[in-house]
């Protein structure tokens, strides 16, 4: 840990964000505004002390008093750092988290690409790795990663469905509307959900590299990106959604892992009826629903994506990480 435990003042825990970009400037400006807070629940302060972008001198201004430059992977080595934030997009983000944790610092990343194609990080994931969090990198502000890795984890989990994916669901629901799909994609970049190069999306990637993480959890195994069969929509979608529509049902990109003989994943457009808990899925809004042998069906619904939304995933795996880092401090509780 940064400082010294001795001095009266709570003890600092360091953290190094890298990726100062929607999710990356949400988050720190959300750490700064609940630092206070934070501190009186943990008792050490959480300080945002440096940040690695691909171009230091735009954000240095957004970040005063922080040391700003662009080597991650300097950041991810660097021993005064506690906990690294990692927020960047970039593919090659496994190796710095890998990096992160083998000295022993925590490792907060909203990356479910790089996590998804690294076996190594998916085996820590199946394992419960103490120093391994990734809220942000499944269905934004739903605590969904946290629930399957904690809550359910002396469960069975029979199968696993989510509306995965802002973007495809953004454009099927202005399909509804009469859009046309080039109109409908254009709409959703206006927006800000779907990215300059919407391949990922579109291609069913986003969703298949949520679901590889959520299966990873939920059935205790590293599931990769590779291992999940997966078709995305295009503009031929436009006219199952008027079927579909004609017929009271919605179709959604629907991600899924269930058993049978076997773990079986999914990802693909499918038409749903309208009492299907995932039909409830429209624009940002994300639908996960879990069937476990104890707790029968579960449903989360709410933001998937979006700055903010995603700030407060990770913020709470940086005090879930705090604590593993510096141990409980629960005190006795009168017998
Ligand atoms: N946007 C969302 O709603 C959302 C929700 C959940 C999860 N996520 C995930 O969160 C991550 C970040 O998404 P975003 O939307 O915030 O992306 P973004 O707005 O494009 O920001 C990316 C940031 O990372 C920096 N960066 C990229 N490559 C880097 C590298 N090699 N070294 C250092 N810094 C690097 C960029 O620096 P420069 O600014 O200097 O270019 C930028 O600040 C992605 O993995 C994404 O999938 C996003």
């Amino acid at each position: 840990m940064g400082e010294t435990t001795h001095s009266m003042a709570p003890p600092v825990l360091r953290v190094g964000l890298i990726g100062n970009g929607t999710v990356g400037a949400a988050f720190a400006s959300a750490l700064e505004a609940s630092h206070d807070r934070l501190s009186q629940r943990l008792g050490v302060r959480v300080r945002l002390t440096q940040a690695a972008v691909r171009t230091p001198d735009r954000h240095r201004d957004a970040l005063p008093g922080i040391r700003v430059h662009d080597d991650a992977a300097a950041l991810a080595a660097d021993t005064s750092v506690d906990i690294v934030v990692e927020a960047s997009g970039d593919p090659g983000a496994a190796g710095w988290l890998r990096r992160a944790i083998a000295r022993g610092a925590a490792a907060v990343s909203a990356n479910k690409l790089a996590i998804a194609s690294d076996r190594p990080l998916l085996d820590a994931l199946a394992r419960r790795h103490p120093l391994l969090h990734c809220e942000g990198a499944v269905a934004g502000a739903l605590p969904i990663v946290r629930a399957l890795r904690d809550s359910l984890d002396g469960e069975e989990i029979h199968d696993l469905r989510g509306v995965l994916n802002g973007t495809t669901t953004y454009i099927l629901t202005r399909l509804e509307r009469g859009d046309r799909f080039a109109d409908a994609l254009a709409a959703a970049r206006e927006a800000g959900f779907a990215e300059g190069d919407p391949a990922s999306d579109l291609s069913g990637q986003d969703a298949a590299a949520k679901l590889a993480i959520l299966a990873t959890l939920a059935w205790r195994r590293a599931v990769t990106l590779a291992d999940v069969p997966t078709r995305g929509i295009d503009a031929h979608i436009v006219d199952v959604v008027r079927v579909a529509g004609a017929h009271g049902c919605r179709v959604r990109l629907v991600a899924e892992a269930w058993e049978d003989d076997g773990l079986q994943l999914r990802v693909e457009p499918k038409i749903l009826e309208a009492g299907d808990p995932l039909a409830r899925a429209e624009e940002v809004i994300n639908v996960v629903a879990v069937q476990s042998a104890l707790a029968g069906p579960l449903t989360w619904y709410g933001a998937g994506a979006g700055g903010r939304h995603t700030a407060s995933a990770l913020l709470g795996d940086v005090l879930t990480a705090a604590r593993a880092l510096v141990g409980t401090h629960t005190g006795r509780i009168a017998a």
